[in-house]
């Protein structure tokens, strides 16, 4: 896959009517030396395959659970996305561990169904402002790194999102040299963590990411692409990102 990757995160946000942005989005990119990824509610997946598919752009769910099928109501499991046209798929997001109280080891669950079923699990991790205060980023990532990578993680299947807690739909985002220092000590960790292929894991951030700090941001070592939330939501705020990818 492309080294570099723009993905959305649509949260729980979009209906039907919100489509038209990827529409937009079609028809304003076809370049394949990045891989444009949205992940819309899964409501809406099978829907924006249809029309991202043509145009060259992934699409990806937001959480799976760990088992193929069975009595799991309210769940979708990592087959089912397939099916619907997901090609990836976000695990551990810190939404998730603080909404649902996911742990390491349930991600860890979670990244290996969806690898087994051919997606690309996009693994987030990230530590909290108190963290962070207390000297403990590097810490923190590299825990959430060693507990949620399964035992025979594939790496060609893989990409890791460096996304702060306390960047997340704040505006705040960390310094240039804050967002290099964790990224170059993932990039490190990965080595030790992943028997083959460690050097290609895409590494994204996340957090606030816009227009107006993405060029700089991408200009960091070790910073493959981004993981967007609010400005993913619109085809206006999304493509200058891209393109400061692509020109990256
Ligand atoms: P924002 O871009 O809205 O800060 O969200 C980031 C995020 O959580 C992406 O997964």
């Amino acid at each position: 896959m492309p080294r570099k990757i723009a993905a959305g995160n649509w949260k729980m946000n979009g209906t039907s009517s919100d489509l038209v942005e990827l529409d937009k989005l079609a028809a304003a990119h076809a370049d394949p030396s990045v891989v444009m990824l949205i992940c819309p509610p899964a409501t809406l997946i099978e829907r924006a395959d249809r029309i991202c598919a043509a145009a060259g752009i992934a699409v990806g769910g937001q959480d799976c659970h760990a088992a193929a099928s069975g009595a799991h109501t309210g769940d979708t499991s990592a087959q089912m996305l397939w099916d619907a046209g997901a090609a990836y798929v976000i695990l551990g997001h810190s939404e998730r561990r603080a909404d649902h109280g996911e742990t390491d080891a349930d991600v860890s669950a979670k990244i290996a169904a969806a690898q087994a079923v051919g997606l690309t699990a996009i693994l987030c991790v990230g530590e909290s402002l108190a963290q962070r205060d207390a000297g403990q980023a590097l810490a923190v990532v590299g825990a959430q790194l060693r507990g949620s990578l399964p035992d025979g993680v594939a790496a060609d299947r893989l990409i890791v999102a460096y996304e702060p807690v306390w960047a997340i739909g704040t505006g705040k985002v960390p310094t240039l040299e804050q967002i290099g220092e964790v990224h170059g000590f993932l990039r490190a960790s990965l080595a030790d963590l992943v028997a083959e292929g460690a050097a290609d894991v895409p590494l994204l951030y996340g957090g606030s990411v816009k227009a107006a700090n993405a060029a700089d941001i991408f200009g960091v070592a070790d910073v493959d692409g981004a993981l967007v939330g609010g400005a993913s939501l619109t085809a206006a705020d999304f493509s200058p990102i891209v393109t400061a990818l692509q020109n990256a």
